[in-house]
């Protein structure tokens, strides 16, 4: 089929790679100019995502990249909406990008297609990008659907998530959008919800935000874990036998970050609220996030009154491993305020480390490898369990580290392999080891 795509990010352009995958002539939209010159030009995914580079090479030919929107809508067969859906000051989600997207698609599709929504946006925006699309749609011009279909990959194995999708779901309100989705997923062997649009909507809000409570909740069980000396690994464990419950998402650490569940939180809660039906349960996880993610800095405190001149080397800058997104990661919250309190800060990221640049050029030291951020550090933060910081031996902390202070924002270590001497261990829902 023939596929447009507006929005190259994570989402748009890990789809457009495996539709591709698929067969399809897919082309990438986007306003950016730089990123669709590049991706012309070097070939290469702008995004650190595990695969997705081979996959663009092997279907190379089935993929075309163009900031001239009219030239790609004009006669695909079916047109994504992928764009961004950030968060706006209260809360809300802010549509801006998916509407303008509707408005260009309304102003230059020249046949019958299906107007597929698979940004994340709340209950009610596929009527709205409808009504849009009419209103701007020049008179005698074909008809164009409106379906919603969102996305439900996760950064870092976004490729392995969209190939073998959990589920795909499809929210259509006319045969002809059923129809065409059908055909285009056909060859996808997850389970297929059709449903209605309101319904596909919702599916996407109340997943990420269960997910984001099953995250809080342990958090706050593992906090609890540290005051009464139970070890929240453990605790864990032991509950994610019970199929009921499931051994995913129940990580303790210093909170979810990331360009979803923050926004899609927050944005679900505010629309809760504007019904007054407040989802109390989903406003009690952003608080426990919030809370959770400067957990390492009280934690710093414990051991410096004051963290002025003190050399602290921090471990892994992006949001979790396997991606190079900073979105809501706790670095952009950690080090900020490391800097304020005047500590010397060293990083180190095996992949993040750009992108972090962008943010703070000069302010902190960048260094290649982990072995170097510890070097002289006097106290060291983990902030994204990344294999190769994972991998690194305790005892090499303590030979490099002038004080061998670690604070594990991520549980990498067991706690048997810290008791090596020499280091203060201090990790989440656990008792510190000394
Ligand atoms: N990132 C994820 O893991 C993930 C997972 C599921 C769903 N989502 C949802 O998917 C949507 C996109 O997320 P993302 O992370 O890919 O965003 P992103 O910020 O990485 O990419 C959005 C892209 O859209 C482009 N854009 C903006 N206006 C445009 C226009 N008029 N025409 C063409 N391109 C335009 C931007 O330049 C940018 O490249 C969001 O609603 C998000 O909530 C994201």
């Amino acid at each position: 089929m023939k596929i447009a795509i507006a929005g190259t990010g994570y989402v748009g352009f890990v789809t457009a790679v495996c539709l591709a995958e698929h067969g399809h002539q897919v082309t990438c939209v986007d306003v950016d100019k730089q990123k669709i010159d590049s991706l012309n030009r070097y070939g290469k995914a702008l995004i650190y995502e595990k695969d997705l580079d081979a996959l663009m090479e092997k279907n190379k030919e089935r993929l075309t990249y163009t900031t001239d929107y009219a030239s790609a809508y004009k006669d695909a067969e079916i047109i994504f909406i992928g764009v961004g859906t950030p968060e706006k000051r209260d809360g809300s989600a802010n549509l801006n990008y998916v509407y303008a997207v509707a408005m260009q698609i309304a102003e230059t599709a020249e046949r019958e297609c299906v107007v597929v929504v698979k940004s994340t946006v709340p209950i009610g925006t596929n009527e709205r990008v409808e009504k849009l699309i009419r209103e701007h749609r020049p008179e005698g011009a074909a008809p164009l659907h409106v379906a919603s279909n969102p996305e439900f990959l996760s950064q870092g194995t976004a490729v392995h998530d969209t190939l073998h999708a959990s589920r795909i779901v499809m929210g259509v309100e006319d045969e002809y959008s059923k129809a065409k989705l059908t055909e285009l997923y056909k060859d996808f062997a997850a389970p297929k919800i059709i449903t209605n649009r309101r319904s596909a909507e919702m599916i996407k809000y109340a997943s990420n935000d269960f997910l984001a409570l099953k995250i809080s909740y342990i958090n706050e069980i593992a906090n609890l874990c540290e005051e009464i000396g139970a070890d929240i690994e453990d605790v864990a464990k032991g509950m994610g036998y019970d199929k009921r419950i499931g051994s995913k998402f129940l990580r303790a650490g210093i909170g979810y970050g990331g360009s979803c569940f923050p926004k899609d939180t927050k944005a679900l809660h505010w629309l809760s609220d504007y019904h007054e039906q407040e989802l109390k349960t989903v406003k009690a996880a952003i608080e426990v996030n919030d809370h959770q993610k400067l957990k390492l800095i009280r934690k710093a405190h414990k051991y410096y009154e004051d963290l002025e001149g003190v050399t602290v080397a921090v471990l892994g800058l992006t949001f979790k491993p396997g991606t190079d997104d900073l979105r809501e990661a706790p670095s952009l919250t950690n080090i900020p305020m490391l800097l304020e309190e005047g500590a010397i800060v060293k990083v180190y990221d095996p992949v993040g480390m750009e992108r972090f640049k962008e943010h703070y050029p000069t302010q902190v030291k960048y260094c290649k490898s982990a072995e170097e951020a510890l070097d002289g550090a006097e106290l060291c933060l983990i902030l994204t369990d990344w294999p190769k910081i994972k991998e690194i031996p305790i005892a090499r902390y303590a030979e490099l580290m002038d004080k061998a202070i670690i604070l594990d924002g991520r549980n990498c270590y067991e706690l048997d392999e810290v008791r090596v001497g020499g280091v203060t261990y201090d990790s989440v829902g656990r008792i510190t080891v000394h």
